[in-house]
């Protein structure tokens, strides 16, 4: 059992959250405090608790979130910093990062940015953008947020131009936040480490067994002991991290019955010198390791630590700190991955290791005949590490590491790689050369006693002949690899040169930034915002920055998700069982195994239905369990409840099902076009004449795009607890859901009861973003099923992997164009034709294709357009909403096309752009006038605050590193386009102590909506917010909502609100007139004893909406939001990396109603688009089975990936007067803004191209990810590994 399942379970400490049980979000983080015996010393490590075993915490003190403060007793000043920082929206990652900076502050007080930015590598958020809990935290840090001079080239942050940068600002110099409010930090307040775990600490220690129900857990107390034990047991695993043994048990199925875990033997965690180097335990944590590493790297001459400095430099991109805090050396070393970033630099190090057994010790030189195969390593069954030398460098001896991955913090390697190099004294002849490379195959290539500077292109050639890898090789990006493995060499010849440069010639000083490490500085920002006018009643609560309502309970842990309800008594838990074929007839499902797993009530599937197994938000075109056929991988196909999660897991897995499997298989948007798969209808938006504008053209281009789909990783993964109430089929639900009352209907319709039977009810979620819109019924349906069935409680909260394998995420497209455009890049004509992979079913894709297609044009005015949207219908999980439902993807061609114009025409990109741009008053290509039209607005003040023409001036262009800029509008249209969806309704008690119950029909998923609606009502009614309760959304309450989507809901509710509140103030008025001097308090009471109806009910309508798509005529949207940003990034040609070094963003968000909520949408937003642009990459093999589930290989933005430099400013004086209080939209507008950085890299590749003589347009497909910004940049290393021939092979992934 993990200390995670304690905590919860067991404990009902239910602040710890499960964000992904791998050690990959951080949601889990607690402070595990041990004495430390030999030193005398307490240590205070952060921690995973979804991999922490139970059994490894003996005499360990565990502190959680709910230990350190809470709203009722007294807060934490890291809970108290975080939540008025407004660095909590969903709050799901919050307690998490609470004890991450928690963990830190017990250990450094007054930590530096650095620890800071180190502690948080392991800590993901997906709604903030990371910006405000920096912001918030930074109070904490030694320099106050200062760079101290760590920002290259710029000085310092105190003393640069940009003085204010280190603030947050506004236009009227108030703060988002006040830090004077803070409580001070006082150490000595802090919870003690109990004593008398120090006294059991000193005892000697005993051996201790815990016989589990499949595994036994031996601590022995001895070396002797444990090697006596590893002689009985050879098979048996030991455990001290748990980070790859936890893994494997949990996802890859194994089962370890013995476990051995030699944390507390003292041999193992010693760290010793010797004659040649450092001789380190194999138990020691990376965290010491790198520790003892630093100490010395300090204390001795630079030549003997070159060996120690490549390691520091590895553990520095090596996972998070809670891994590196538990995880062990040994352990690296012995699961012998081929993608370990420590031992590459081990074997070409020659490190000596030393393992032992009951019979005795031996020592072996750590090369390549120690791994002997796929994860095996030449130890026998019987033996253990006892230890690792390190060895120190010598004159004349040159060391260098190189990690590559997707994401730079806490990412597997794409390749890794030590490279060792000693020369003949006082010589450039090499005596001795090793190339360790982890990630193609553990391989050493050595170079004889020859002039290492002479044989550079020899050696990249041998080289790309010795670093083949099977064009199916697993892992994919096999032509990436190859061309890394040789310019990673590049940058080590580079780095040797420049060391040696007495001897030799120095590295050219263009060359010179080849050899630079990738550090990013510490991250400073501006936020701009309008203030409320000075006369404005300071009861009144519209337009100030206040924090989310929950902000505090969130950061405390106290805030209840869905899974945090506690289990009812008879309660059980429900796990999946799905589909491992992507199309294919179900011939048999065997359950007797799983049925005799301990624990299981039933299994569920089709049979068990009693109402329809037909279901779908838009139109029933799915099934709740498969009935007789599946059509892709991770179709649920039926359920098992038993009384724990473990055991329901368990028996699920033993579920057998036959298939016969049934052609095609369509997985592909291009498997799709072959097939002619396409949903129905095809949509077509068309206006002006094609062939006048084409024949108007100085010149016409065709291009492609595809961009990649997204998952939307919430941290709280799909959750529902059903709970049947005994009597006419009545049902209750709590679930995490955007949707209600679609909820309700399609569990109504499953269950074959009327929707007035079944009650839905939503508190908050941990993060929805689209994912939670109409995919959260397909298990909400499934566990209300198996209640039905079983008559108890059921619940299930899916597993990180299954949540992805089954939910479906943003749509893939492709887009093919023919653009016709004048010689300066006035774009005249365009035919643009959109493909969507859509998946196995509908769902929303329809209206995901239409906005796609509403927004085609981006910001331009194109005179004669036609754009035409394909749904491909293929045998992948349905795809579904994500924040901006089709429209980034729309936008994100038109600037493709922009991109192209401006490379064929050898014009900026900037300024064509800016000739294309729309005007006031003009009309879209669906007819609609832009009024109120503000792009122009915010692209003089983008311009101006990002300093755009300077910075441009500016970039410097380095051979091998290439800075790029990019400036990109973005109009976004707002409302349902599905017309019935834009409603609302609110529902307002009045108590007779005053106090105000509210609820309407938005749900909370962290965006803000109760805080911004309490505000409304607030407002409206004259009373200060606390009066004002939001307790959830519930189906009795407010009927037949629509979902929390579109970016509408502050628009539709708001107005619902408003009606509501008006009506009671109607009623409330004689009242008021008999006692004008009287409080709220009275003239409620007033009201109730003269037996008036202080409950009323709101609801709202937009008007004037419809849209034909026959006549391309009427109105799709209410009004439309603006934006403009500015990005520059720097690329590394040599490894395709990439830094964002600036955004600007300018967004009209109307008058806003909360700032800092407004800010918080605009960061959280543009940072998920960093994520769809730049990094995240859904990987389906070509049978359609996703291996992208989980953190670990799906890599959202990490604190890490923010602008080095980002400001954000909210345009002032534009109201709008469509919207509640002249506000406007802000969810998903400011997403699209993101390809400001995509665009930005681009024009640092053209760059790139340009030094190989290429020139004109080319295609980048989205992400832009490393692979693709290194193969995009051709040199003479890509054309040592050519691609191999397509269709000649079955590559391990397909982009689908
Ligand atoms: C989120 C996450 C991120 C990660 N990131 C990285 C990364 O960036 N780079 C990287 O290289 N790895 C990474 N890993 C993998 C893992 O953390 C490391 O390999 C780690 O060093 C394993 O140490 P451990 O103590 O946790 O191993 P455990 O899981 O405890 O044990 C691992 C294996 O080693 C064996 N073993 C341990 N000690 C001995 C011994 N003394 N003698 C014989 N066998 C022994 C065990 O039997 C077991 O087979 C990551 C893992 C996770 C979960
Ligand atoms: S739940 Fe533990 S790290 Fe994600
Ligand atoms: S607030 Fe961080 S995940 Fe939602």
């Amino acid at each position: 059992m993990t200390l995670l399942i304690f905590l919860r379970r067991k404990l009902s400490l239910t602040g710890t959250k499960l964000g992904c049980a791998e050690g990959g979000c951080g949601a889990c983080t607690v402070m595990v405090s041990r004495f430390n015996p030999h030193h005398n010393q307490i240590i205070h490590h952060a921690v995973n608790a979804c991999l922490a075993p139970l059994c490894s915490l003996h005499h360990c003190a565990v502190t959680t979130v709910e230990g350190i403060g809470s709203v009722a007793s007294k807060l934490h000043p890291v809970q108290e910093r975080i939540a008025k920082a407004h660095g909590s929206q969903c709050g799901f990652c919050t307690p998490g990062i609470v004890m991450s900076m928690y963990a830190l502050l017990r250990n450094s007080p007054q930590p530096s940015m650095q620890d800071m930015e180190e502690a948080f590598q392991g800590n993901l958020c997906r709604c903030t953008g990371y910006r405000p809990i920096l912001e918030g935290y930074k109070t904490f840090a030694k320099e106050g947020g200062c760079c101290r001079s760590r920002r290259k080239g710029n000085g310092c942050c105190l003393t640069s131009a940009h003085e204010e940068e280190h603030v947050t600002s506004t236009h009227s110099g108030q703060q988002l936040f006040d830090p004077s409010e803070f409580m001070p930090l006082d150490p000595t307040q802090e919870i003690i480490f109990p004593p008398e775990l120090i006294s059991l600490g000193k005892q000697p220690p005993r051996s201790l067994r815990f016989i589990g129900e499949r595994v036994l857990w031996i601590q022995p107390s001895s070396l002797n002991e444990l090697l006596e034990l590893k002689a009985v047991y050879p098979a048996a695993k030991l455990v001290v991290g748990n980070t790859e043994v936890g893994i494997e048990m949990k996802f890859k199925n194994l089962l370890y019955p013995v476990i051995l875990a030699p944390a507390y033997i003292q041999e193992l965690s010693s760290i010793q010198y010797t004659e040649n180097g450092i001789e380190f335990g194999a138990s020691v944590t990376l965290t010491m390791l790198g520790k003892k590493l630093h100490e010395e790297v300090n204390k001795l001459p630079n030549y003997r630590t070159e060996v120690f400095q490549a390691i520091l430099e590895q553990l520095r991109w090596f996972a998070g700190q809670q891994i590196r805090n538990v995880a062990a050396i040994g352990g690296n070393i012995m699961t012998a991955s081929p993608i370990s970033d420590l031992n590459p630099v081990f074997m070409a190090a020659g490190c000596k290791l030393t393992l032992t057994s009951k019979e005795g010790k031996r020592a072996l030189q750590m090369d390549d005949k120690f791994f002997s195969g796929y994860r095996k390593t030449a130890l026998k069954p019987e033996e253990i590490l006892l230890s690792i030398e390190i060895p120190y460098t010598k004159k004349g001896q040159y060391f260098s590491a190189f990690k590559q991955s997707t994401r730079k913090e806490d990412d597997i390697a794409t390749i890794t790689c030590g490279m060792n190099v000693v020369f003949q004294q006082g010589s450039n002849i090499v005596k001795d050369i090793k190339l360790s490379y982890g990630g193609i195959a553990p391989t050493t290539v050595l170079a004889t006693a020859t002039s290492f500077f002479e044989l550079m292109e020899d050696a990249c050639s041998s080289l790309a002949e010795e670093m083949t890898l099977s064009p199916s090789a697993p892992g994919g990006m096999v032509t990436y690899r190859r061309t890394l493995a040789i310019s990673l060499f590049f940058k080590f010849y580079l780095t040797v040169q420049h060391k040696l440069h007495l001897s030799v010639e120095d590295v050219k000083p263009n060359y010179a930034s080849a050899i630079e490490l990738f550090h990013v500085d510490s991250p400073t920002s501006v936020q701009l915002y309008q203030a409320v006018p000075p006369g404005q009643s300071t009861d009144d609560m519209v337009g100030r920055p206040i924090m989310h309502l929950s902000a505090l309970k969130q950061a405390t842990g106290e805030a209840v998700y869905c899974d945090d309800i506690p289990q009812y008594e008879n309660g059980l838990y429900l796990a999946l069982v799905t589909s491992t074929k992507a199309h294919a007839y179900i011939k048999s499902i065997e359950t007797d195994d799983a049925m005799a797993v301990p624990g299981v009530v039933t299994f569920v599937s089709a049979k068990d239905l009693p109402g329809s197994n037909k279901t779908g938000p838009a139109v029933c075109d799915e099934t709740v369990f498969a009935d007789n056929k599946v059509t892709c991988v991770g179709h649920i196909v039926g359920a098992i409840v038993a009384d724990t999660q473990a055991h329901a897991q368990t028996a699920a897995k033993a579920v057998k099902i036959s298939y016969e499997e049934i052609q095609p298989v369509i997985i592909t948007i291009q498997d799709a076009i072959t097939n002619q798969s396409f949903y129905q209808p095809v949509r077509t938006i068309e206006k002006g004449d094609l062939a006048k504008g084409f024949h108007e053209s100085d010149n016409i281009l065709e291009g492609e795009i595809h961009i990649g789909g997204q998952d939307h990783f919430y941290l709280e993964t799909n959750c529902t607890l059903a709970v049947p109430q005994g009597e006419d089929g009545e049902m209750e639900l709590f679930v995490s859901t955007q949707s209600a009352s679609k909820t309700q209907a399609l569990v109504a319709k499953a269950l074959g009861v009327p929707a007035s039977h079944i009650v839905c009810r939503v508190k908050r979620m941990g993060g929805g973003f689209g994912g939670k819109e109409s995919r959260s019924t397909i298990l909400s349906t499934v566990v209300a099923v198996a209640a039905h069935k079983v008559k108890r409680p059921v619940r299930c909260m899916l597993d990180r992997d299954e949540d992805m394998l089954v939910s479906g995420g943003r749509h893939p497209f492709f887009g093919r164009y023919k653009v016709g455009f004048k010689k300066n890049g006035k774009v005249m004509a365009l035919d643009v034709t959109y493909y969507s992979n859509v998946g196995n079913s509908m769902d929303l894709s329809l209206s995901i294709m239409e906005r796609a297609l509403f927004h085609m044009d981006n910001c331009y005015n194109i005179p004669h357009i036609r754009g035409t949207g394909y749904m491909c219908k293929t045998n992948l999980p349905s795809n579904t909403a994500f924040r901006g439902f089709g429209g980034p993807q729309g936008m994100m061609v038109s600037e493709s096309w922009i991109s192209d114009v401006a490379l064929c025409c050898g014009v900026p990109a900037e300024q064509v752009r800016e000739i294309n741009l729309y005007k006031q008053g003009e009309y879209t290509p669906f007819n609609q006038c832009l009024d109120q039209f503000t792009i122009d607005r915010c692209w003089k003040e983008c311009v101006n605050i990002s300093d755009f023409h300077q910075r441009k001036a500016r970039v410097e262009q380095h051979r091998w590193t290439k800075r790029g800029l990019s400036i990109v509008p973005t109009k976004f249209g707002i409302s349902f386009t599905a017309i019935f969806l834009n409603q609302a309704g609110a529902l307002v008690h009045l108590y007779t102590d005053g106090s105000v119950l509210l609820t309407h029909g938005g749900t909370e998923m962290g965006q803000g909506l109760h805080t911004k609606m309490i505000q409304v009502a607030s407002k409206t009614l004259g009373i200060p917010t606390s009066k004002i309760h939001i307790s959830e959304t519930s189906t009795n309450t407010v009927p037949n909502t629509s979902p929390t989507a579109a970016s509408a809901s502050s628009d539709l509710n708001g107005m619902a609100v408003y009606n509501a509140c008006q009506t009671l103030l109607q009623r409330l008025d004689p009242y008021k007139a008999r006692n004008p001097k009287g409080s709220w308090e009275d003239w409620v009471k007033a009201a109730y004893f003269d037996r008036v109806n202080l409950s009323a009910n709101g609801f709202y309508r937009t008007p004037d909406l419809g849209y034909d798509f026959e006549t391309n005529s009427g109105h799709p949207f209410n009004y439309f939001s603006y934006g403009v940003a500015v990005s520059e990034v720097e690329i590394d040609c040599l490894t395709g990396s990439h830094k964002n070094l600036h955004t600007s963003i300018v967004m009209d968000v109307g008058k806003s109603l909360n700032p800092a909520l407004d800010i918080g949408q605009v960061e959280g937003a543009f940072m998920q688009g960093v994520g769809l642009f730049t990094l995240e990459e859904l990987r389906y093999s070509p049978q359609g089975y996703l291996y992208t589930r989980g953190p670990g290989m799906y890599k959202i933005p990490a604190f890490g990936d923010i602008p080095t430099e980002l400001k954000v400013s909210l345009l002032r004086d534009a109201p709008n007067e469509k919207a509640i209080f002249s506000s406007k939209a802000v969810g998903e507008p400011p997403l699209f803004l993101a390809a400001s950085v995509f665009y930005a890299i681009k024009d640092a590749i053209t760059a790139a191209r340009a030094e190989s003589g290429l020139s004109g347009p080319f295609r980048l497909d989205s992400p832009a990810t490393p692979e693709r910004i290194r193969n995009a940049c051709e040199d003479k290393f890509t054309k040592l590994c050519p691609p191999p021939e397509p269709g000649t092979y079955t590559p391990w992934d397909v982009r689908v």
